[in-house]
C-alpha cells in the first residue's frame, strides 16, 4: 500500500484589482451576465463567461425550472454553448460569478461536481488546460490553472475503452 495526495494549487487574490486586464475583463463580464440568469427559485444568479482559443466571448447563465431537476448549471449552459456555436474550438479561461440576490455574494463559488466533470471532458476533448476565474459580485478571487485540479480522479472515456 502507498498513500498518494491529489492537491489543489489556486492562487488568491483579495480582489478584482489585483489581476491582470484579461482575467479582471472576463471576471467583470461574468460578474455581468449574472443578470441573465433565469433563477427565480433559488434567487442564486450565476454568470460564467469563457475566452476561447480564438479569443471569441462566450457566455452561460444557470436557467432553472419548475420542476427543479431540469434547471441547468450557468457551467454546463456555457459549455453546450461553446461546443455548439464554435465547434473545434478550445476554451483559454473561464470565468464564474453569481449574485446572490437574497444574501451576500462576496465569496468565490466553485462549479459544482457535474459541471466539473463537464469542464475536465471539454478540457480533455481539445487538449489544452483551462484557466478557472472564480469570485462572487465583490471580494476575494480565486485562480486555478488547470481545470483538471478541480476533479482528482475524475471518470473519464479512458474508462470506456
Ligand atoms: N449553480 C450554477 O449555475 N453553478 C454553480 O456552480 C453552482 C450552482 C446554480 C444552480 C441553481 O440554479 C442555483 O445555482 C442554486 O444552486
Amino acid at each position: 500500500m502507498k498513500k498518494s495526495e491529489y492537491t489543489l494549487l489556486a492562487e488568491e487574490y483579495s480582489s478584482i484589482e489585483e489581476l491582470n486586464t484579461n482575467d479582471a475583463w472576463l471576471l467583470s463580464e461574468a460578474r455581468a451576465v449574472t443578470q441573465f440568469a433565469y433563477a427565480p427559485y433559488s434567487n442564486f444568479n450565476v454568470g460564467a463567461v469563457a475566452k476561447l482559443i480564438n479569443s471569441e466571448i462566450v457566455t452561460g447563465t444557470n436557467q432553472e425550472n419548475a420542476s427543479f431537476p431540469a434547471g441547468i448549471c450557468a457551467e454546463r449552459v456555457l459549455l453546450s454553448s461553446v461546443s455548439s456555436q464554435h465547434p473545434g474550438i478550445g476554451i483559454e479561461a473561464i470565468a464564474i460569478s453569481y449574485n446572490n440576490t437574497k444574501g451576500s455574494s462576496n465569496t468565490p463559488i466553485s462549479p459544482c461536481g457535474i459541471c466539473r466533470q463537464s469542464i475536465v471532458e471539454y478540457q480533455q476533448r481539445f487538449k489544452k488546460p483551462i484557466r478557472i476565474i472564480l469570485s462572487g459580485m465583490e471580494g476575494k478571487v480565486i485562480i486555478i490553472e488547470n481545470a483538471a485540479q478541480l476533479l482528482p480522479l475524475a471518470f473519464s472515456s479512458k474508462s470506456l475503452m
